[in-house]
Protein backbone atom coordinates (compact mmCIF):
# COMPACT_ATOMS: atom_id res chain seq x y z
CA UNK A 1 0.00 0.00 0.00
CA UNK A 2 1.02 3.44 -0.81
CA UNK A 3 2.32 5.24 2.02
CA UNK A 4 -0.34 7.81 3.86
CA UNK A 5 -0.32 11.63 4.41
CA UNK A 6 -2.78 13.77 5.77
CA UNK A 7 -4.09 14.74 2.65
CA UNK A 8 -4.56 11.09 1.25
CA UNK A 9 -8.36 11.48 0.00
CA UNK A 10 -9.24 8.40 1.21
CA UNK A 11 -7.10 7.25 3.93
CA UNK A 12 -7.38 2.99 4.44
CA UNK A 13 -4.79 3.15 7.56
CA UNK A 14 -6.66 1.92 11.27
CA UNK A 15 -5.46 2.70 14.24
CA UNK A 16 -6.76 4.57 17.70
CA UNK A 17 -9.43 7.31 18.25
CA UNK A 18 -8.17 9.72 20.27
CA UNK A 19 -9.82 12.58 22.20
CA UNK A 20 -8.37 16.02 23.92
CA UNK A 21 -9.61 19.29 25.30
CA UNK A 22 -8.43 22.28 24.88
CA UNK A 23 -9.17 25.82 25.59
CA UNK A 24 -9.16 28.67 22.59
CA UNK A 25 -10.47 32.08 22.38
CA UNK A 26 -11.95 31.37 25.93
CA UNK A 27 -13.74 28.37 24.05
CA UNK A 28 -12.92 25.25 26.26
CA UNK A 29 -13.27 21.87 23.11
CA UNK A 30 -13.57 18.50 23.00
CA UNK A 31 -11.64 16.86 19.70
CA UNK A 32 -11.97 13.58 18.30
CA UNK A 33 -8.78 12.64 15.93
CA UNK A 34 -7.78 9.67 14.67
CA UNK A 35 -4.96 8.12 12.27
CA UNK A 36 -3.59 10.11 9.01
CA UNK A 37 -5.04 13.17 10.02
CA UNK A 38 -2.97 16.69 10.22
CA UNK A 39 -2.12 16.66 13.98
CA UNK A 40 -3.20 14.30 15.30
CA UNK A 41 -2.35 14.04 19.03
CA UNK A 42 -3.12 17.99 19.57
CA UNK A 43 -3.81 21.32 18.11
CA UNK A 44 -0.86 22.19 15.70
CA UNK A 45 1.42 25.36 16.95
CA UNK A 46 0.41 27.48 13.88
CA UNK A 47 -3.49 26.29 14.12
CA UNK A 48 -2.98 28.07 17.58
CA UNK A 49 -1.58 31.13 15.97
CA UNK A 50 -4.02 31.62 13.84
CA UNK A 51 -7.22 30.75 16.23
CA UNK A 52 -5.73 33.35 18.52
CA UNK A 53 -5.11 36.33 15.98
CA UNK A 54 -7.49 36.04 13.00
CA UNK A 55 -10.25 38.62 13.41
CA UNK A 56 -13.65 37.15 13.12
CA UNK A 57 -17.23 39.33 13.05
CA UNK A 58 -20.14 38.14 14.45
CA UNK A 59 -22.17 38.27 11.02
CA UNK A 60 -19.13 37.06 9.02
CA UNK A 61 -18.93 33.86 6.41
CA UNK A 62 -16.09 31.86 7.01
CA UNK A 63 -14.21 29.26 5.18
CA UNK A 64 -11.68 27.31 6.89
CA UNK A 65 -10.04 26.04 3.45
CA UNK A 66 -8.32 22.15 4.49
CA UNK A 67 -10.20 21.76 7.41
CA UNK A 68 -8.26 19.01 9.10
CA UNK A 69 -10.60 17.54 11.99
CA UNK A 70 -11.79 20.78 12.21
CA UNK A 71 -10.40 23.24 15.08
CA UNK A 72 -10.42 26.37 12.79
CA UNK A 73 -13.80 26.34 11.83
CA UNK A 74 -14.88 25.44 15.30
CA UNK A 75 -13.61 28.64 16.92
CA UNK A 76 -14.82 30.88 13.84
CA UNK A 77 -18.30 29.00 13.91
CA UNK A 78 -18.16 30.25 18.13
CA UNK A 79 -17.05 34.08 17.08
CA UNK A 80 -19.33 34.36 14.33
CA UNK A 81 -22.56 33.63 16.12
CA UNK A 82 -24.90 34.79 13.90
CA UNK A 83 -22.96 34.48 10.69
CA UNK A 84 -21.84 30.66 8.79
CA UNK A 85 -18.60 28.57 8.65
CA UNK A 86 -17.78 26.15 5.80
CA UNK A 87 -15.17 23.73 6.64
CA UNK A 88 -13.52 21.88 3.09
CA UNK A 89 -11.24 19.19 3.13
CA UNK A 90 -9.89 16.63 0.39
CA UNK A 91 -9.47 14.68 3.14
CA UNK A 92 -12.61 12.47 3.55
CA UNK A 93 -11.40 11.22 7.06
CA UNK A 94 -10.72 14.64 8.34
CA UNK A 95 -14.37 15.92 6.94
CA UNK A 96 -16.22 12.81 8.98
CA UNK A 97 -14.14 14.08 12.11
CA UNK A 98 -14.87 17.81 11.30
CA UNK A 99 -18.52 16.96 11.48
CA UNK A 100 -18.41 14.66 14.46
CA UNK A 101 -16.52 17.50 16.59
CA UNK A 102 -18.99 20.51 15.32
CA UNK A 103 -21.48 17.95 16.24
CA UNK A 104 -19.44 17.66 19.80
CA UNK A 105 -19.34 21.06 20.23
CA UNK A 106 -22.33 22.00 19.99
CA UNK A 107 -22.05 23.93 16.52
CA UNK A 108 -25.45 24.96 14.84
CA UNK A 109 -23.89 27.28 12.40
CA UNK A 110 -21.52 25.54 10.22
CA UNK A 111 -20.75 22.40 7.78
CA UNK A 112 -18.14 20.47 6.55
CA UNK A 113 -17.92 19.41 2.92
CA UNK A 114 -15.35 17.16 1.41
CA UNK A 115 -13.44 17.94 -1.22
CA UNK A 116 -10.35 19.45 -4.23
CA UNK A 117 -10.54 22.56 -2.99
CA UNK A 118 -13.05 25.24 -4.05
CA UNK A 119 -14.44 22.40 -6.01
CA UNK A 120 -17.21 21.79 -3.44
CA UNK A 121 -17.88 25.61 -3.33
CA UNK A 122 -19.49 26.54 -6.54
CA UNK A 123 -19.01 30.36 -6.77
CA UNK A 124 -19.84 30.98 -3.25
CA UNK A 125 -17.97 33.77 -1.38
CA UNK A 126 -16.87 34.36 2.17
CA UNK A 127 -15.86 37.15 4.16
CA UNK A 128 -12.51 35.60 5.74
CA UNK A 129 -10.97 32.38 4.20
CA UNK A 130 -8.18 30.80 6.83
CA UNK A 131 -5.47 28.50 5.47
CA UNK A 132 -2.68 26.42 7.44
CA UNK A 133 -1.44 25.04 4.29
CA UNK A 134 -1.15 21.64 3.45
CA UNK A 135 3.05 22.38 2.65
CA UNK A 136 3.45 18.67 2.36
CA UNK A 137 1.07 18.21 -0.66
CA UNK A 138 3.14 20.35 -2.91
CA UNK A 139 3.79 23.89 -3.65
CA UNK A 140 1.49 23.70 -6.54
CA UNK A 141 -1.33 22.49 -4.53
CA UNK A 142 -0.89 25.56 -1.88
CA UNK A 143 -0.20 28.35 -4.84
CA UNK A 144 -3.54 27.13 -6.14
CA UNK A 145 -5.52 27.88 -2.96
CA UNK A 146 -3.99 31.09 -2.51
CA UNK A 147 -4.86 32.17 -6.15
CA UNK A 148 -8.31 30.82 -5.63
CA UNK A 149 -8.87 32.23 -2.72
CA UNK A 150 -9.24 35.57 -4.24
CA UNK A 151 -12.03 34.52 -6.63
CA UNK A 152 -13.79 33.53 -3.73
CA UNK A 153 -13.62 36.47 -0.95
CA UNK A 154 -16.30 39.15 -0.64
CA UNK A 155 -15.63 42.95 -2.10
CA UNK A 156 -13.74 43.03 1.74
CA UNK A 157 -12.82 39.89 2.49
CA UNK A 158 -9.97 39.01 4.43
CA UNK A 159 -7.58 35.77 3.43
CA UNK A 160 -5.47 34.32 6.75
CA UNK A 161 -2.16 32.11 6.18
CA UNK A 162 0.02 30.11 8.45
CA UNK A 163 3.07 28.45 8.69
CA UNK A 164 6.57 27.83 9.55
CA UNK A 165 8.94 29.94 8.69
CA UNK A 166 11.31 27.19 8.43
CA UNK A 167 8.59 25.69 5.77
CA UNK A 168 8.78 28.93 3.55
CA UNK A 169 6.30 31.28 4.93
CA UNK A 170 8.00 34.00 3.50
CA UNK A 171 7.86 32.90 -0.11
CA UNK A 172 4.51 32.42 0.80
CA UNK A 173 4.38 35.84 1.63
CA UNK A 174 5.52 37.08 -1.47
CA UNK A 175 2.76 34.99 -3.34
CA UNK A 176 0.12 36.60 -0.93
CA UNK A 177 1.20 40.09 -2.35
CA UNK A 178 1.44 38.92 -5.75
CA UNK A 179 -2.20 37.90 -5.75
CA UNK A 180 -3.95 40.11 -3.22
CA UNK A 181 -1.04 43.68 -3.57
CA UNK A 182 -0.44 43.23 -0.29
CA UNK A 183 0.35 40.71 2.87
CA UNK A 184 0.66 42.58 6.25
CA UNK A 185 2.96 40.16 8.88
CA UNK A 186 0.08 39.76 12.66
CA UNK A 187 1.53 37.54 14.47
CA UNK A 188 4.57 35.58 15.08
CA UNK A 189 5.65 33.06 17.84
CA UNK A 190 7.07 29.25 17.89
CA UNK A 191 8.61 29.35 14.69
CA UNK A 192 5.00 30.06 12.92
CA UNK A 193 4.00 33.24 11.10
CA UNK A 194 0.62 34.95 10.49
CA UNK A 195 -0.23 36.94 7.79
CA UNK A 196 -3.44 38.84 6.31
CA UNK A 197 -4.28 40.00 2.69
CA UNK A 198 -7.25 42.21 2.13
CA UNK A 199 -9.05 42.42 -1.09
CA UNK A 200 -9.50 46.04 -0.75
C1 LIG B 1 -1.69 21.70 7.48
S1 LIG B 1 -3.24 20.87 7.46
C2 LIG B 1 -4.26 21.98 8.39
C3 LIG B 1 -5.48 21.33 9.02
C4 LIG B 1 -6.29 22.24 9.95
N1 LIG B 1 -6.73 23.45 9.29
C5 LIG B 1 -5.47 22.58 11.16
O1 LIG B 1 -4.94 23.71 11.20
O2 LIG B 1 -5.35 21.73 12.05
C6 LIG B 1 -3.78 21.10 5.78
C7 LIG B 1 -5.07 20.40 5.42
O3 LIG B 1 -5.33 20.68 4.03
C8 LIG B 1 -5.92 19.52 3.47
N2 LIG B 1 -5.74 19.56 2.02
C9 LIG B 1 -4.65 19.19 1.29
N3 LIG B 1 -4.85 19.39 -0.02
C10 LIG B 1 -6.12 19.89 -0.13
C11 LIG B 1 -6.92 20.28 -1.23
N4 LIG B 1 -6.47 20.21 -2.48
N5 LIG B 1 -8.18 20.73 -0.98
C12 LIG B 1 -8.64 20.79 0.29
N6 LIG B 1 -7.93 20.43 1.38
C13 LIG B 1 -6.69 20.00 1.17
C14 LIG B 1 -5.21 18.36 4.16
O4 LIG B 1 -5.95 17.16 4.04
C15 LIG B 1 -5.07 18.91 5.59
O5 LIG B 1 -6.15 18.50 6.40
Amino acid sequence: MPSEHYFTPRPASRGKRQTFTTTLRGHKLRLVTEPSVFSRARVDRGTRLLVRHMEVGEEDRFLDLGCGYGVVGIVAALLASHGHVTLVDINERAVALARRNLAANNIQNAEALQGDGFAPLADRTFDVIALNPPIRAGIPVVHRLIDGSKDHLSPAGRFYLVARTKQGVLRLAQKMTEVFGQAEAVAKGGGYRLYLSRLS
